[in-house]
């Protein structure tokens, strides 16, 4: 099949080729507009060409994954270049126009997550020392082909893709996006859409806020009125939803498959009303209130001193991290203006037991360095530096997500559509525009893990309108994540953000269009 079409396809390339193409067509390759931006790249003028004779090369005898790598690659590539690239892994010698994927584990400089692309006129090479480096490594071969490659139908082409050397890896270990599912809920193939925009900007976290005064939203088979009861709605009295625990495994598998780990967040001891509505005993008086849509905080709490709440706690631990991979679990601990401080103490010194008795290390909002912290605890700076710099003080890591500048659901200026704007208003230039490693004094490099942007949803109920939020500022903080502070400049920046314009319009993805960035698209 493949072959009968052969040499129909390279004559319809060849009469295509610079005529048709919507994207210019360069053989710079120093001219590339990835995000986030490379480490180090080294042109060499030429240019290497996919056509219909092209396939996907594994080394022979590496491990399994390497063959499901190529497989995403050929999933990602065949509906719009009509190429039909196979995976092949039979050690046969790569002829031109052939991807090879390779592993190797003697290149320091690439770490865990690095990758390196040699593209030849013959051949396109990716080198890492791990699997999730040849993922990003193939995230840079989508970004270098045509936007036109991310369409799901056959598109003209040619699939050019200038020649020379990418050098690259990331700045910190974790780059992440956190979901709200719990002011509205967003419903699996929701998450699995925003898992695959991570993916393409090399981000390696989503962290997902499972349950908050308006809604829980995973399944907890040992208290079942949790999702039976305190599922039931959302902000605005919508219908709300929940992921059974069989869903949300497999969005943990979506996102491990693409090198993405989650991070689940059940929040406490405050943001807990649909908690307590659900189970009148985890209540100070054991009355159950009554759910509640609106979008004020800080009204709820947890009983610290009832011991009923410490099994609740290490019940619904217990069943999260056994459905969770990863290394955290989020225990929220923010708002929570209706515990007194030193029962807040109390109780995030329990909690964090729990959490660590199921195997897992703790991650709290920045008031959790109230507590006495694990010594592998990680505070997630979103609003007082204080907080940050005491969990410093007791050796813990921090996480940057500043409310003024990491906040994806602050509004872009006053005539955004949805968003909040308490914190600020964000701008693409402001989303951009900070180094973690220098915006608060006393909280440098070594003290960092990594950068996330939370996306709460008081003001979204669809995922498109999620997508207006996200989009265009979720590529700037993965640059932020992955990119040196030194090759990091707004002015440069906008332009290559302004090309992605035009694929993000091919991927359908409903992004704001913000005037300071001079789009490359086409009328819609
Ligand atoms: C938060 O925004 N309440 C962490």
């Amino acid at each position: 099949m493949k072959h009968t079409t052969l040499l129909l396809s390279a004559i319809a390339a060849l009469l295509l080729a610079g005529c048709n193409a919507k994207t210019p067509v360069t053989t710079d390759l120093a001219k590339n507009n990835i995000i986030p931006k490379p480490v180090s790249v080294t042109a060499e003028g030429g240019s290497f060409v996919l056509t219909a004779k092209s396939d996907i090369h594994v080394m022979p005898g590496g491990p399994e994954e390497l063959a499901s790598i190529a497989g995403y690659l050929a999933d990602k590539l065949n509906p719009s270049t009509g190429l039909g690239l196979e995976v092949v892994s039979d050690g046969k010698k790569p002829g031109r126009g052939d991807i090879m994927l390779m592993l190797s584990d003697d290149d320091a400089e690439l770490g865990d997550e690095g990758y390196e692309l040699v593209i030849t006129d013959r051949l396109l090479t990716v080198t890492a020392n791990k699997p999730a480096g040849l993922f990003h490594g193939i995230q840079t071969i989508r970004q270098l082909l045509p936007h036109e490659v991310e369409a799901d139908t056959v598109q003209p082409g040619p699939w050019v893709i200038p020649t020379g050397t990418i050098r690259d890896w990331p700045s910190y270990g974790h780059r992440g996006e956190m979901q709200d599912v719990a002011r509205h809920f967003f419903g699996p193939e929701d998450v699995k859409r925003f898992i695959d925009h991570l993916a393409l900007y090399k981000m390696n976290v989503l962290h997902m806020h499972l349950s908050d005064d308006q809604g829980w939203r995973i399944e907890i088979k040992s208290w079942p009125n949790l999702t039976a009861h305190g599922a039931k709605t959302e902000v605005g009295g919508g219908e709300g939803g929940y992921f059974t625990q069989e869903e949300y495994s497999d969005i943990v598998k979506y996102a491990a498959e693409r090198y993405i780990t989650i991070i689940p967040e059940i929040d406490m001891p405050g943001h807990t009303n649909a908690a307590l509505s659900s189970y009148p005993e985890l209540n100070k008086g054991g009355k159950a209130p009554e759910l509640y849509t609106g979008i004020k905080v800080g009204f709820s709490t947890l009983d610290t001193r009832s011991e009923i709440t410490y099994k609740f706690v290490d019940d619904v631990v217990r069943e999260i991290a056994a459905l969770t991979p990863g290394k955290y679990f989020h225990i929220g601990g923010d708002e929570s203006h209706s515990t007194k401080i030193e029962d807040y103490i109390y109780f995030v010194n329990r909690v964090q037991e729990i959490v660590t008795s199921h195997g897992k290390s703790v991650i709290g909002w920045d008031e959790i360095a109230h507590a006495t912290l694990k010594p592998d605890a990680i505070v997630q700076y979103w609003a007082r530096s204080a907080n940050a710099l005491k969990g410093i003080s007791q050796g813990a890591k921090v996480l940057m997500s500043p409310c003024t500048y990491a906040y994806t659901d602050m509004k872009y200026d006053s005539t955004s559509i949805f968003g909040l704007s308490w914190a600020a208003y964000i701008e693409v230039d402001r989303a951009y525009s900070w180094d973690p490693d220098t915006l608060v004094p006393g909280i440098s490099r070594e003290n960092i893990i990594g950068v996330e942007a939370p996306l709460w949803a008081e003001t979204i109920s669809t995922f498109r309108e999620a997508e207006y939020l996200i989009f265009p500022r979720l590529p700037g903080y993965a640059e932020i994540g992955w990119t040196p502070a030194a090759l990091r400049s707004w002015d440069e920046y906008r332009e290559r953000l302004a090309s992605h314009g035009r694929r993000m319009q091919i991927m359908d993805i409903n992004f704001y269009r913000s005037p300071l960035v001079d789009w490359e698209t086409t009328e819609e």
